[in-house]
């Protein structure tokens, strides 16, 4: 229960002020910002590239958790390597392209590599890749938008993939992200997620605040 993280999804965030917006995620004290890019191509929808990525994550002392939802070649992947700042990029295990070489070569970068799966695909799929990865990105949505309705049947997969992260020696982070908000977070905190992302609920009538408070008090209470 000590280790829960927030990472709040800058997608969902108003793009018009993203600079005060940022300046109230250092406020708040959130351990990620999270950079949700799509090629509408892995998912229909665009988002935003390496470049305002990198005018974000070099602009605070948050570091970046990369979520890539996007065909994957060296090509495509190297640019958000090279960003400082960006301390973790994930890749989806579905997305044409994926390889453990895609993976190696995120690895030797130096960032934390993540592997990500959607709702449909299996658990049982990230055990051949385990040994290299940092972290296990369970999407509780369909990838491509924020603001869709969490998918309750992801309680119960957030809880298999944790049995299967439990009979591997090292630390991976369980990371969930799609419809995140003060229902449902506890239920996944309870199936073992350690890693919050959260997009349109966070942003909106001051519930990052009610979040992050929340979760302190949850912290203390287990103290
Ligand atoms: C969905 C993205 C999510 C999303 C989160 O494709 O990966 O990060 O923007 O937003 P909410 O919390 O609104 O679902
Ligand atoms: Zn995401």
């Amino acid at each position: 229960m000590n280790n829960i993280k927030v990472s709040p999804s800058i997608f969902a965030a108003n793009f018009l002020d993203i600079r005060k917006e940022i300046e109230n995620l250092e406020n708040l004290g959130v351990d990620y910002i999270h950079y949700d890019i799509m090629d509408n191509h892995f998912v229909p929808n665009i988002s935003f590239g390496p470049l305002i990525t990198k005018q974000i994550a070099q602009s605070t002392t948050i570091p970046g958790d990369v979520h890539l939802m996007i065909d994957l070649s060296k090509k495509s992947v190297e640019p958000f390597l090279v960003i400082d700042n960006v301390e973790i990029v994930t890749v989806h295990l579905e997305a044409n392209g994926f390889s453990r070489e895609i993976l190696d070569f995120v690895k030797s970068s130096g960032k934390k590599v993540g592997i990500s799966i959607k709702p449909g695909t299996a658990p049982e799929k990230i055990k051949d890749f385990l040994d290299l990865v940092d972290l296990v990105l369970v999407m509780t949505v369909e990838p491509g938008f924020s603001g869709q309705k969490f998918l309750t049947q992801s309680i119960e997969k957030v809880g298999i993939v944790k049995e299967i992260l439990k009979s591997y020696k090292r630390d991976i982070y369980l990371e969930v992200d799609g419809g995140i908000n003060l229902e449902n977070i506890k239920l996944l905190i309870d199936k073992g997620a350690n890693l919050f992302v959260i997009g349109s609920f966070f942003f909106s009538n001051n519930n990052g605040r009610k979040i992050l408070e929340y979760l302190s008090k949850l912290k203390y209470s287990s103290l």
